[in-house]
């Protein structure tokens, strides 16, 4: 998979700049769309002008010759629209495959839309609103909901732009190409203040970014946060190692496949343990009842976000020291500050009411 290309070479004007490793092929793709349309365009108006005069009609009455229809002719103008359509398909159907396929060893960021801002946590707790700090040449992989309505996080010079869909995970994904700070839009009308919902994503050299993420007042990580969530919610009442509790074990869960209570069998994914947060009743695990009370409305789409990092992180033993091991970007271990013992206090609420879009 490349990372880099030469999209600093060409650079097309009037275009956005190109920042990461799409950009350049997705402008390469659309000029191609331009350039093709532009090139029909001429060519028949300029046929039928051509038609138009040379076969106008010269005197009262005349009678057009009858044409017959010509084999030749009509399978040309079959195949090649055929082979050309097929081309553009073949084209975007590699680029969707490319955008929309999990990179490997990503840099995983969570992303809440609201109306009407922009909130991201890093793998090790750091936040931001209405903005966006990504390391340059790493893969970075966003984890999307909202807390309301739909949005789209927006990127132009990412070439990226992916709806966020309340009640669901989206992702996206790109590798920085050049250090800047370049527009975020929500590019999904969303009410009265959807124009006002951006703000700016910034590429640093990875060291800088290291240096940024330690500058930023480290919070607990997504999974500490969770696990802290998981016993205050009282999920660790019934949820008990071994399967010994009113609820299934969740230690080496996450990717596992589950036969559930109807006979049919899951894969457990983020999307799956957050309706089972959010609707018990929709997949029960065999062997076990539909006791489990809903926590909508308990808990932010932030918070439910951080018990599945919890989940994610528990190995064979529940209630360890979790590990979140932030795929590739292993942060220097300054960063993670993992060392510090989690105070026992109740877990703060993700988003206190009234909280404004800017920087806290
Ligand atoms: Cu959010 Cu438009």
């Amino acid at each position: 998979m490349f990372d880099m290309n030469p999209s600093l070479l060409i650079q097309i004007p009037f275009f956005p700049e190109q920042a990461s490793n799409f950009a350049f092929e997705i402008d390469l793709f659309y000029l191609f769309l331009v350039a093709l349309t532009g090139f029909f365009t001429v060519l028949i108006a300029a046929a039928a002008i051509y038609f138009l005069i040379k076969y106008r009609r010269r005197s009262q009455g005349e009678i057009p010759e009858q044409i017959e229809g010509h084999l030749k002719l009509e399978i040309a103008w079959t195949v090649i629209p055929f082979v050309i359509s097929m081309f553009i398909f073949a084209w975007g159907a590699k680029l969707y495959y490319q955008m929309y396929t999990d990179p490997k060893d990503a840099l995983e960021i969570f992303v809440t839309g609201k109306q009407w801002m922009w909130r991201a946590q890093h793998p090790d707790g750091q936040r931001e609103i209405n903005e966006l700090h990504v390391p340059l040449g790493r893969r970075v992989k966003l984890t999307m909901t909202s807390e309301d309505v739909i949005h789209s996080y927006y990127i132009p010079a990412f070439r990226t732009k992916t709806d966020v869909v309340p009640g669901r995970y989206t992702t996206s994904w790109f590798t920085p190409t050049k250090v800047g700070t370049y527009h975020l839009f929500c590019a999904e009308y969303c009410g009265t203040q959807h124009s006002g919902m951006i703000g700016k994503v910034t590429v640093m050299e990875y060291s800088d970014y290291q240096a940024w993420l330690r500058g930023v007042p480290r919070e607990k990580s997504p999974a500490e946060a969770g696990e802290q969530l998981f016993t205050s919610l009282a999920c660790s009442n019934c949820h008990l190692e071994n399967n010994t509790g009113r609820g299934p074990s969740l230690q080496n869960l996450f990717g596992a496949e589950v036969k559930l209570a109807n006979g049919a069998t899951v894969k457990v994914d983020e999307a799956y343990l957050r309706e089972s947060i959010l609707n018990p009743g929709a997949k029960v695990v065999a062997g076990y009842s539909n006791d489990m009370p809903t926590f909508q409305g308990l808990v932010t789409e932030e918070q439910v976000a951080m018990i599945i990092q919890y989940i994610k992180s528990i190995g064979p033993k529940q209630g360890g020291a979790p590990t979140t091991a932030p795929a590739a970007a292993a942060p220097a271990p300054a960063a993670r500050g993992g060392e510090r013992p989690a105070p026992p206090q109740a877990a703060k609420p993700a988003a206190p009411q009234g909280e404004q879009p800017k920087q806290d």
